[in-house]
């Protein structure tokens, strides 16, 4: 299965009952394993979570901490863009050149990486004084 079918399927378990939007990710780590997440919203909205947070939290808990590569779906009109957050999250876990593929339920998709996601990230050098 590819990664952006894996998402497909895992989106069906999102919790999504205050926007109505499910939205699965799977996260390919460098050991080649693949990892899961869906949003989970909360009735205190705030506390919802998105599935790309989702996805990196179940491969820190399995013990990988690198990711190869990025899928997520969602049943937009144009391929789901991650939030600003998940994209900081993401860069956490992974190098600028890894391939994001953000795709619809109809089937289109866009592939990006990271590092365009999110250019000019905050890394740890910015804490470095010398
Ligand atoms: N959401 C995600 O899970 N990932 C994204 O990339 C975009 C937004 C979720 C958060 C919330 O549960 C719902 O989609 C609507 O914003």
């Amino acid at each position: 299965m590819s990664l952006v079918e894996t998402a497909r399927a895992v989106r069906e378990h999102a919790y999504a009952p205050y926007s109505n939007f499910k939205v699965g990710a799977a996260i390919r780590a460098t050991s080649g394993a693949v990892y899961r997440g869906v949003n989970v919203e909360n009735v205190a909205y705030p506390e919802g979570t998105c599935a790309e947070a989702g996805a990196i939290a179940a491969m820190i808990a399995a013990g990988d901490t690198e990711i190869a590569e990025v899928a997520v779906i969602a049943d937009s009109p144009l391929p789901v863009s991650p939030c600003g957050g998940c994209r900081q999250k993401l860069a956490e876990f992974g190098k600028s050149d890894v391939t994001v593929t953000l795709a619809t339920t109809d089937g289109k998709t866009l592939e990006t990486t990271l590092g365009a996601l999110l250019p000019g990230a905050f890394t740890q050098d910015h804490m470095e004084r010398s």
